[in-house]
C-alpha cells in the first residue's frame, strides 16, 4: 500500500506531468510513462523534492493529512470490493424473482452505504483537515525572517526584508533560510499566476499579479530543498525552478553579511575587460551588479551569481561551460525567455565569463 501512496505522490507532487496527458496515450506510451514517474519518484528521493519526505513542520503536518487519507480511502476502495464481489456472487444475481425481503435489504445497503458510510468517513477527515490548516497558518511572530518573493516568466526573484538601503540584499533562484526558524515568505507575481512549492518545506501557494499572498516554510534540518513552480505559467513552466538552501544560525548570518556586500572588484585584466564588456554591450539594462553602474531590474540580480548552484533557474549547472552556453544562445537553452542574444567576440565572451565567474 505504501509503494502506491508513494507513486501516487510520484505523479502528483514530484513536479512530473505523468499523470496528467497519460489518459490520451497509447498503453506502451502510458507504460513508459509510468516507468519514468516511479524513476522520477526515487529521483525527488534523492534531490530533496518529496513531500513524504518532508523537511520541516509544515510538510509533516501535510504528510500526516495525507497518510491518513490514503488509509481511509484504501479501507473504502477494499470495502466497495468486498461489496461488489458479494453482489456477483449473491442469489439475487442470478436472474430469481425479487422478493420484498430482498427490496427491503437493498433499501438499507443504500442508506448504509450512501448516508452512513459517507458520514462516518468524511467528517473526521473534515474536522481532521480543518485542524491541519489551523496549524498552517503563516507564524505571526518577530522571530519570523521575512522574505519577499516575485514570480517571474521563468525566475524567481528573492528580497530579504530591508531594515536601511545598506541592508538590501536581493538574490534569485536560489532561497537561503536558517535551520529551525521560521520563514515568512510575501508571494508577488509581476506577469502571469505561478505557484510557489517546495514540497519537503510546504504545500503550493499561488503569486498571483496585483496580489499578495503570505507563505512561511521552516526546515528543521540543513541541507537544500527543490522547489519549482506548480502552476502552468508559460513555455518555460518547467524551468522555473528554485533551491531552498537551509543553513545553521550561524552559517547563514554570515552568508547574509557575505551577500549583502557588493560585488568584489575584477581582481585581474581579463575580469577588468569583462567588467567593461557587462557594463556597455548591454547585460547592465536588465541586471544588477550591486557596486558597479550595472542596475537593471529586468533580469536577475548578479551580484553574486558565481556562488549559485544553477543557471536560468535550475535549467543549467553553474559552471563556466555552461555559463558560456547560456550566454552565447539563451534562446537555443530557454526557448522564449527573456535574455536577448547579445552578439560578442570571442574574446569579448572568454573576459565576461572571467568577470561573471568573479562574482562569488
Ligand atoms: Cu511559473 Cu509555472
Amino acid at each position: 500500500m505504501r509503494s502506491w501512496g508513494l507513486f501516487g505522490l510520484a505523479l502528483l507532487g514530484c513536479g512530473s506531468d505523468a499523470g496528467g496527458r497519460a489518459a490520451t496515450r497509447p498503453q506502451s506510451a502510458n507504460a513508459r510513462r509510468l516507468v519514468i514517474a516511479s524513476v522520477g519518484l526515487l529521483a525527488c528521493q534523492q534531490n530533496g523534492q518529496s513531500a513524504l519526505h518532508h523537511a520541516g513542520p509544515a510538510a509533516g503536518r501535510i504528510g500526516d493529512l495525507w497518510w491518513i487519507m490514503l488509509a481511509a480511502a484504501s479501507a473504502v476502495f477494499l470495502l466497495v470490493l468486498w461489496v461488489l464481489f458479494r453482489a456477483f456472487t449473491h442469489r439475487g444475481f442470478r436472474a430469481e424473482p425479487r422478493t420484498p425481503s430482498d427490496d427491503r435489504t437493498a433499501t438499507r445497503w443504500v442508506l448504509a452505504g450512501g448516508v452512513a458510510l459517507p458520514a462516518v468517513v468524511l467528517t473526521p477527515l473534515f474536522v481532521f483537515s480543518l485542524h491541519t490548516l489551523s496549524e498552517l497558518t503563516p507564524p505571526a511572530g518577530d522571530d519570523a525572517l521575512d522574505v519577499v518573493i516575485t514570480g517571474k516568466q521563468w525566475w524567481w526573484d528573492i528580497e530579504y526584508t530591508v531594515q536601511s538601503p545598506q541592508d538590501h540584499l536581493r538574490a534569485a533562484n536560489e532561497i537561503h533560510i536558517p535551520v529551525g526558524r521560521p520563514v515568512r515568505i510575501q508571494l508577488r507575481s509581476s506577469d502571469v499566476i505561478h505557484s510557489f512549492w517546495v514540497p519537503a518545506l510546504h504545500g503550493k501557494m499561488d503569486l498571483v499579479p496585483g496580489q499578495v499572498n503570505t507563505t512561511w516554510i521552516q526546515a528543521d534540518s540543513a541541507g537544500v530543498y527543490r522547489g519549482e513552480c506548480a502552476e502552468y505559467c508559460g513555455l518555460q513552466h518547467t524551468r522555473m525552478q528554485f533551491r531552498v538552501v537551509a543553513l545553521p544560525a550561524p552559517e547563514f548570518a554570515s552568508w547574509l553579511k557575505e551577500h549583502r556586500r557588493p560585488a568584489v572588484p575584477p581582481a585581474d585584466s581579463a575580469a577588468a575587460a569583462g567588467q567593461t564588456v557587462f557594463l556597455t554591450s548591454g547585460c547592465a539594462f536588465c541586471h544588477t551588479v550591486r557596486g558597479t553602474a550595472a542596475r537593471g531590474t529586468t533580469g536577475p540580480d548578479l551580484t553574486h551569481l558565481a556562488s549559485r548552484r544553477t543557471l536560468a533557474a535550475g535549467t543549467l549547472p553553474n559552471t563556466r561551460g555552461h555559463l558560456a552556453g547560456w550566454v552565447g544562445n539563451p534562446q537555443a537553452i530557454k526557448p522564449g525567455n527573456k535574455m536577448p542574444h547579445i552578439p560578442l567576440r570571442p574574446e569579448e565572451l572568454q573576459s565576461l565569463l572571467a568577470y561573471l565567474g568573479s562574482l562569488r
